[in-house]
């Protein structure tokens, strides 16, 4: 619950959720989200509240989740890797982190096998950190808008 303000003030911000949803939540929808939308987990493949810990601050949400294919079911060995930062802590190299620490963390801990993610067209920012953390671009797809799949495999990643 302490969290809950600063994750409705990301939701609400229109140039967070520009290229992730394309419009802001209401206050009213971004709570909701937060009180209801998050299942607990068993496998630790959730995204998880981000902490700065020189103030104890939450600064947004990252992590591993899996990824389902088209009938829903869970492809085994496989995860999908998000990062969401608050625009005011844009740009200080937050998402690097995070990004960096949930790939060891899926590899060595999860031990999965390969992680994907996809980012909308325009997302400059997020195409750079992924391409930074060693994904490569493996197809564009159009549904509505243009997104493009980026992936990193186990057996690739030094
Ligand atoms: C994408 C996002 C996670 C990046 O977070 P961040 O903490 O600012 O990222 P970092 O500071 O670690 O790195 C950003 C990098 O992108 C670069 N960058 C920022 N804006 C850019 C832009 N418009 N075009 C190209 N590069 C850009 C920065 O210079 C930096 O690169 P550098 O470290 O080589 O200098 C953040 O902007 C965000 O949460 N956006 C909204 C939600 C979202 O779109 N999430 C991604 C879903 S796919």
């Amino acid at each position: 619950m302490a969290d809950m303000d600063a994750y409705c003030s990301m939701d609400q911000d229109a140039e967070v959720r520009r290229y992730v949803g394309g419009k802001p939540r209401t206050r009213e929808e971004a709570e909701r989200r937060f009180l209801n939308g998050f299942q607990p987990v068993t496998d630790r493949m959730a995204m998880w509240a981000t902490i700065l810990k020189a103030d104890n601050s939450y600064i947004g949400r990252c992590g591993l989740f899996p990824h389902f294919q088209s009938n829903g079911e869970k492809i085994p060995g496989e995860g999908a890797l998000g990062l969401y930062i608050a625009r005011e802590h844009w740009r200080k190299g937050y998402a690097t982190e995070a990004g960096k620490a949930f790939v060891d963390f899926g590899f060595n801990e999860l031990n999965i096998k390969k992680i994907v993610t996809a980012i909308e067209a325009g997302n400059d920012a997020s195409v750079h950190v992924i391409e930074k953390l060693g994904f490569t671009l493996s197809y564009t797809e159009y549904v509505h808008r243009t997104y493009y799949h980026y992936v990193l495999e186990k057996f690739k990643h030094v």
